[in-house]
């Protein structure tokens, strides 16, 4: 990893290591990728205000996050089949983001269950939430999120369908890998080290959801259960029955508009992420940078406003901080360190950012992750 200086390193060596349509279904954004573009492109257009002579000796990366003091202001996103990028790869990806002393969120949609990942890390964890159209079932998660003394409940509001991948249904992309398939093999015997980390693995499916379809174990049932089960119907109703399950602190994820940031702070949920999905779900939205400022003014400090989208650096995390986020979340940044190299890959990816971040704080004269604010952008 010595040679690896930037999140784009750690792209290419995933890209090298791990199979082309799991790197396909970590890169892509839906449809033409528009926003997944712009989430990238409107945060380089913002650019920071270069400070000199201030005392800068002690700079502190430390906040907190709804309550919870963290080591910088980074969260590791939830991300569907992590354990397909890297053997046992939710596991890793928690170990290094404990280690760092920044929450891990584990996916609905994870490889690895609440519970293998409880019983192999040293902290609790946040739980996401996909509400599915079996309620039984989410009440079912909810109830063994809590059991596994998860700290956090992250509930996705932006996927009551499912926006399309060209790259997944091209790749041909299943879970677990369809190995009979022609170019499958080719690309599988070029990639023996990923191979042979997912025979390790302890699941090849849908962790949190197999052991709930007793009747339905071949992975094709699983499959078809999942993609029958988003559900259309969803409203703000259902946020108030998710509150009345979960006792612990809520954050709503994926409000990308004014109004509904009102209405997510009327149901009283801690947090909010301000998140496109990572262009991944409404093409032709704005990039998620855009929207951020208007719904922080809309709500002040009502309720914790966290970010997502495009984040690949240190200098990202100071632009959406002086935009007023109080943390990010970061999803392909850290899957990309994950795909090339598990736990120390996650490691590199989250101290890279930390890295660029200290410096950059300290060449714009800031010393505190509180000071920072839209001062610190260069008009
Ligand atoms: C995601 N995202 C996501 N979100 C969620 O709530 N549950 C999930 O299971 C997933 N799965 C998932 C898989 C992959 C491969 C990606 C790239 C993203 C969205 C994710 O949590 C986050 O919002 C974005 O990744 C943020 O954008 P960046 O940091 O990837 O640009």
């Amino acid at each position: 990893m010595k040679d690896i200086t930037c999140i784009e390193d750690l792209r290419q060596l995933h890209k090298r290591r791990v199979p082309r349509a799991f790197f396909g279904y970590v890169d892509a954004g839906s449809y033409a990728e528009e926003t997944l573009r712009a989430n990238r492109e409107d945060l380089q257009k913002i650019k920071l205000r270069q400070r000199i002579l201030v005392d800068i000796s002690k700079r502190d990366l430390g906040t907190t996050v709804l309550g919870e003091t963290i080591k910088l202001p980074l969260i590791l996103a939830p991300i569907g089949s992590g354990g397909m990028q890297y053997g046992d790869g939710e596991i890793h990806a928690c170990r290094a983001a404990q280690a760092a002393g920044i929450p891990y969120t584990l996916s609905t949609m994870s490889i690895c269950s609440i519970e293998d990942v409880a019983a192999n890390v040293d902290k609790p964890f946040w739980f996401q939430l996909y509400v599915m159209k079996d309620r039984g079932f989410c009440k079912a998660l909810i109830e063994r999120a809590i059991a596994a003394k998860c700290s956090a409940l992250v509930l996705t509001v932006d996927l009551q369908l499912l926006g399309q991948r060209h790259a997944d249904i091209k790749n041909g992309l299943s879970v677990p890998p369809q190995l009979l398939k022609f170019n499958n093999i080719v690309d599988f015997i070029t990639k023996p080290g990923w191979v042979a980390g997912i025979l390790r693995g302890k699941s090849r499916t849908f962790g949190n959801i197999a052991g709930h379809l007793p009747h339905a174990q071949d992975l094709a049932s699983i499959s078809g259960w999942v993609a029958s089960q988003f559900d259309t119907s969803l409203n703000w109703k259902d946020v108030e029955w998710i509150r009345s399950i979960w006792p612990g602190k809520l954050i709503l994820k994926g409000i990308h508009d004014v109004e509904d940031a009102r209405e997510a702070v009327k149901t009283g949920a801690h947090g909010m992420v301000v998140s496109n999905h990572g262009g991944r779900q409404l093409d032709g939205a704005p990039s998620s940078i855009s929207v951020l400022p208007k719904i922080v003014d809309a709500i002040g400090t009502q309720t914790e406003v966290l970010f997502d989208g495009g984040i690949r650096s240190g200098q990202d995390v100071m632009r959406a901080l002086a935009r007023g986020a109080k943390s990010c979340m970061i999803g392909r940044s850290y899957i990309y360190g994950l795909g090339a190299g598990g736990e120390a890959g996650v490691a590199k990816a989250i101290d890279i950012i930390a890295q660029e971040l200290s410096v950059t704080m300290g060449l714009c004269g800031i010393n505190k992750i509180s000071e920072i604010g839209p001062q610190v952008i260069a008009e």
